[in-house]
């Protein structure tokens, strides 16, 4: 592989394109219009630039990195790509409508993957060309950071695409874990009724807010406690999230907590609406119950 096709370049985007020109490959960064590739590629000429201040990274290989990515408004230049990770809105009819013109350009050998957090791979991948060379690429945020890759086949993905998209991800220095296709894959399959529970036990008055992210903390290792995990990945996403478990296993485990519902129905999302579990209005956040 030598050239990565990356689309959509909002925060996975440019994480992704970011991590992949670090390791050297040829990247393709698309969005709807050539003003957001743009965009997206100076978000990641801003954080390397802050690498650089720190002297973390020299000017001369920023400049070589940002030298590997190409911006494009539309999917033509994909044809050129080898492997095509999908990084759009969550929204399947959007990531359907992108499968289907990517597979238009797309090279007879090259592979698409798609970074959804809860669509089903072996569903997206009815609106590619070939189901045998579509997965799934689960990637954590922030990508630069964080280690792991969730690599996830669909019913149709072949052992070769499986193996090629292994190389890849190791290739960039993360850790992948093979999970199959199904809701929430693993890691978000476990995080999410953890977070749930400790609203729930937040609600019946079992602790405080600082009580139960301080035992998760110190008693588990964990570094940020389940309240304030689930401010960071916003309340409204958990709320989603659970609802989708709960639609498609029918399983009464994932009923979202009823403080969950009552927080979202404020408007109190978490950290991006300026009020959780925690208030972020100040310098430090504090805990709300
Ligand atoms: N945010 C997370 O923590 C996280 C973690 C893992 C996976 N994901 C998944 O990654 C994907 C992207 O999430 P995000 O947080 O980067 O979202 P985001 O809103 O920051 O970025 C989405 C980008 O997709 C672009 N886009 C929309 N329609 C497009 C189209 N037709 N063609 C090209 N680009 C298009 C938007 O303009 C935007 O720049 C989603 O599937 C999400 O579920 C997100």
């Amino acid at each position: 592989m030598k050239t990565i096709g990356v689309i959509g370049a909002g925060q996975m985007g440019v994480g992704i394109a970011q991590v992949s020109a670090a390791a050297g490959y040829r990247v393709l960064l698309a969005d709807i219009s050539q003003e957001l590739a743009d965009k997206g590629k100076a978000n990641i000429a801003r954080t390397l630039g802050r690498l650089v201040e720190k002297e973390k990274m020299s000017a001369a290989d920023r400049d070589a990195l940002l030298g590997r990515i190409e911006t494009a408004g539309d999917v033509a230049p994909m044809a050129e790509a080898d492997l095509v990770v999908e990084a759009a809105t969550e929204r399947e009819d959007i990531k359907r409508k992108i499968f289907e013109n990517v597979s238009n350009v797309l090279g007879s050998e090259a592979l698409l993957a798609s970074n959804t957090s809860s669509i089903p791979i072996t569903r997206l991948a009815q609106a590619s060309a070939d189901p045998a060379r579509f997965i799934g690429v689960h990637f954590f945020n922030p990508v630069p950071l964080m280690a792991l890759v969730e690599v996830i086949r669909g019913l149709a993905t072949s052992d070769a695409t499986v193996t090629a998209v292994d190389g890849f991800v190791k290739s960039i220095g993360k850790t992948v874990v093979h999970v199959n296709d199904a809701p929430g894959f693993a890691v978000n399959r476990i995080l999410l009724p953890m977070l749930n529970e400790a609203v729930f036990a937040l609600g019946e008055g079992v602790a405080s807010v600082r009580d139960i992210d301080n035992g998760c903390r110190l008693g588990l290792n964990h570094p940020m406690g389940p309240l304030q995990l689930a401010d960071f990945v916003g309340l409204d996403t958990c709320l989603e999230i659970l609802k989708v478990f709960l639609s498609t296993t029918g399983d009464p485990k994932y009923r979202p907590a009823p403080l969950l519902v009552k927080y979202v129905e404020a408007g109190w999302y978490g950290r991006k609406s300026g009020r959780g579990f925690y208030d972020y209005s100040g310098p430090e956040p504090v805990p709300t119950r």
